[in-house]
């Protein structure tokens, strides 16, 4: 009998703070999931744009190049506010794990919006026309992405990177956020 009360109350301390404790997850329709998803597919569109005249896809037009690095900079100095308890979980594609790991989650915004920075620092007078000094010289190396990153590599300094350069560790973060922090959605 004694067992059973014991175990009953075990029961209950479990499901306790799934009953009675404040949510992780976002109900339908919260805006501040919309707000933020909004905001992740204008830095997508501002992303693309900039690749797109790297790679000649697209026209390179100074104000166009200047304007999506203002905007992806604005952007992703937001990202940390725009994930609160709460907010997490589904119907969101944030996955809940984001509230357990915010050292991880919180640092990998601030590496994006360091380098999206750098990168709208550099557009702040864009040339007419893109300049040799403007494109990536070698492949990708800062120790490539925060998350992949050898312990203790050298960071090397961002302002001293071209915009092409930058554009591509912006994209790796990109990546190693989501891989880590977003679910998958059909
Ligand atoms: C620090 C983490 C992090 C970084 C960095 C990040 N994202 Fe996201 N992104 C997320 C999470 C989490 C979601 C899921 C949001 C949700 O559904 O609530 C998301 C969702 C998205 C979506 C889907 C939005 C929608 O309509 O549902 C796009 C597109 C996107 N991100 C693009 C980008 C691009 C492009 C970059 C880089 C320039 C980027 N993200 C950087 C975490 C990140």
């Amino acid at each position: 009998m004694r067992d059973r009360i014991i175990v009953a109350a075990a029961m209950l301390a479990l499901a306790g703070p799934l009953i009675l404790g404040p949510s992780l997850a976002a109900e339908p329709g919260d805006p501040i999931v919309a707000a933020r998803q909004a905001s992740m597919k204008e830095m997508a569109a501002a992303a693309r744009a900039i690749a797109e005249m790297f790679d000649g896809k697209r026209a390179y037009e100074p104000a166009a190049f200047k304007a999506a690095a203002d905007n992806l900079s604005a952007r992703a100095g937001a990202l940390t506010g725009e994930f609160p308890q709460g907010t997490l979980g589904a119907p969101s594609a944030a996955k809940p794990e984001i509230d357990q790991a915010r050292p991880e989650f919180e640092a990998l915004a601030r590496h994006i919006s360091r380098l999206a920075d750098a990168l709208a620092d550099k557009a702040a007078n864009p040339p007419p026309g893109i300049t040799a000094d403007m494109r990536m010289t070698g492949p990708p190396m800062d120790g490539g992405s925060l998350l992949g990153k050898r312990p203790g590599a050298a960071e090397v300094d961002p302002a001293t990177m071209p915009p092409e350069h930058l554009l591509h560790l912006i994209l790796q973060d990109c990546t190693s956020c989501h891989s880590k922090f977003r679910r998958k959605v059909e």
